[in-house]
C-alpha cells in the first residue's frame, strides 16, 4: 500500500511539473505571437482578441497548477525545455529556441507566419487530446483538485486551436501538412515514452527554487 501511495504521489508530481512548465511556456510565448499578429493583421481585431483570450487561459492554467503545488507545500520538479511540446516543435520547424525566434523575419514572410500558426494549432490540438486521456486516468482523477483543474483545461482547450485553424482556413491554406503532423506525433511520443518515465525514475531530481513567473526566463537546458 505504501508503494502504491508513493507511486501515485510521484506520478502526480511529475505530471503536475510537466504541465506547470508547459502552461508557463504557453502564455509567455503567446505574448510574442500576439505582438506579431498585431503587426501582421492590424485590422483583424477578432483574431487578436482570440489570441489574447488564449494567453489569458494559459496564464490561468499556470496559476492553477502553481496553487496545487503551493497547497502541498512543495515546489515542482526542475524541468526544462526538453519537456516542452511547443519548445520541441519550434526547434523542429524553425531550428531555434522560442527565445531565438526571429519575429520580424516571420512577420515579413507569409509562409513562416502560417507555419507558426500551424505549430500552435497542432500543439493545442495535441493538448486537447491529451487532456481527454487524462480525464480517464484513474490515478490523476483520484486527486480532486487535479481533477477539477483538468476539467477546466478541457473546457478551455477548443478555444486555443480553433482561432488559428479558422485563420488558416480564411487564408485558404492547408491547416496542417503531413510532415508537421508527423513531427507533432513524434514529439508527443518522445515526451510520453521518454521524458515522462525518465523524470519519474529520476529520484535525485531537484525541485525548482523559484516559480518560473518570478524567476524570469527559464534555463534552456
Ligand atoms: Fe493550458
Ligand atoms: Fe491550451
Amino acid at each position: 500500500m505504501r508503494v502504491r501511495a508513493a507511486f501515485r504521489e510521484r506520478y502526480l508530481d511529475v505530471v503536475g511539473s510537466i504541465y506547470l512548465y508547459n502552461e508557463f511556456r504557453g502564455y509567455t510565448s503567446l505574448d510574442r505571437v500576439l505582438e506579431a499578429v498585431r503587426v501582421r493583421c492590424p485590422d483583424d481585431r477578432v483574431f487578436q482578441d482570440e489570441i489574447a483570450k488564449h494567453r489569458a487561459d494559459e496564464h490561468k492554467h499556470y496559476v492553477m497548477f502553481r496553487r496545487w503545488f503551493e497547497r502541498q507545500g512543495r515546489m515542482p520538479l526542475k524541468v526544462d525545455s526538453r519537456v516542452g511540446h511547443i519548445d520541441r516543435f519550434i526547434q523542429w520547424v524553425f531550428h531555434c529556441s522560442i527565445e531565438e525566434l526571429d519575429t520580424d523575419h516571420i512577420l515579413a514572410n507569409a509562409d513562416e507566419f502560417e507555419q507558426l500558426c500551424r505549430v500552435i494549432m497542432l500543439t493545442e490540438q495535441r493538448g486537447y487530446a491529451q487532456v481527454e486521456i487524462i480525464l480517464k486516468n484513474k490515478l490523476i482523477m483520484s486527486d480532486p483538485i487535479l481533477k477539477r483543474i483538468f476539467q477546466i483545461v478541457h473546457k478551455d482547450e477548443p478555444d486555443h486551436f480553433m482561432p488559428y485553424q479558422r485563420w488558416l482556413e480564411r487564408q485558404g491554406r492547408a491547416t496542417a501538412k503531413w510532415n508537421e503532423r508527423a513531427a507533432d506525433w513524434c514529439i508527443h511520443k518522445i515526451l510520453m515514452l521518454g521524458k515522462l518515465p525518465a523524470l519519474f525514475l529520476d529520484a535525485g531530481r531537484e525541485r525548482m527554487e523559484q516559480w518560473p513567473d518570478e524567476a524570469g526566463a527559464l534555463p534552456a537546458h
